[in-house]
């Protein structure tokens, strides 16, 4: 059973060759790389957000396998709570690096998506079994209760809808970063560093089943990847200039990473 749904009027898709259609003849056409835009607006988010520069600075980072430990967690979780067969969706896939690290690993039917077109292309040019699409997390083009175990990395919740694709035994999963993630950064960037709170989002109409936690430590011995981080996480916004120069003069970093992987059911 095909899950996509049309944009315009919410009919299932079906696949004809480079193209989605809908009964009432609205269609998509698969870009070369192998994604599908369905935002309804047909304006993708590539001018909010992360730039290409980031994007590709994330990605290179993230290949040389620092978050493997939260990557490694969040497919043993996909497992737990989903079957061969079953579909996983990766909510907001960024260029696809959580995608692919799971697609490869798990008999499943995967799927990720974001605003970005941008990093669309990117993860659909990782060639993975998954299929990609642009759409926004506000009006997800899926079919109702469809997911049995989506997640959703370090970009913005809408429980209304994450509720309305999973099937009534399904999950969602995110991260929040733990008391000590990036410490050994902050310790760099602020005269007063503070740990984390580890506040859940709001997940209305979601019941929390599971909280696991994901330790590790990396150590960063190139000014690319120190930067690379850096720009990942949002001290790169609000950073006073006295910190940043401090961070400038290091050419290696030790920290802590600290995940929470939550674990949500429909309440
Ligand atoms: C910090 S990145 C995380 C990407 C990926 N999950 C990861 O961890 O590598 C946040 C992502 O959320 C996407 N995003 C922001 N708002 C969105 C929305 N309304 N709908 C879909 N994606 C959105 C951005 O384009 C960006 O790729
Ligand atoms: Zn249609």
């Amino acid at each position: 059973m095909e899950i996509l749904k049309c944009p315009v009027c919410g009919q299932a898709l079906e696949r004809e060759n480079r193209i989605w259609r809908c009964q009432n003849r609205h269609s998509y056409d698969i870009a070369k790389e192998g994604y599908v835009n369905l935002l309804s607006a047909r304006k993708s988010g590539d001018t909010i957000g992360d730039n290409r520069e980031m994007a590709l600075s994330r990605r290179d980072f993230l290949s040389k396998g620092y978050y493997q430990p939260l990557a490694q967690a969040v497919t043993d979780c996909l497992d737990t709570y989903s079957s061969e067969g079953d579909t996983v969706l990766d909510i907001c896939c960024g260029e696809g690096y959580y995608t692919a690290y799971a697609a490869a690993r798990l008999d499943r039917r995967c799927y990720g998506f974001d605003l970005s077109k941008q990093m669309v292309r990117l993860a659909a040019k990782r060639r993975t079994s998954a299929t990609f699409f642009v759409a926004n997390i506000a009006a997800i083009p899926l079919m109702d209760d469809t997911v049995k175990a989506a997640f959703h990395l370090f970009a913005p919740f809408h429980a209304p809808e994450f509720r309305r694709i999973l099937t009534d035994d399904g999950v969602i999963l995110t991260a929040i970063p733990g008391r000590d993630h990036l410490y050994g950064l902050k310790e760099i960037l602020y005269d007063r560093p503070y740990r984390n709170d580890e506040k859940a989002p709001p997940a209305e109409g979601l019941i929390m089943a599971e909280r696991l936690r994901v330790k590790g430590e990396l150590t960063l011995d190139s000014r690319e990847d120190i930067n690379a981080l850096f720009q990942m996480t949002p001290y790169y916004y609000h950073t006073p200039s006295k910190g940043m120069k401090r961070l400038e003069e290091r050419t290696s970093l030790t920290t802590p990473i600290d995940f929470v992987l939550l674990v949500y059911r429909k309440a």
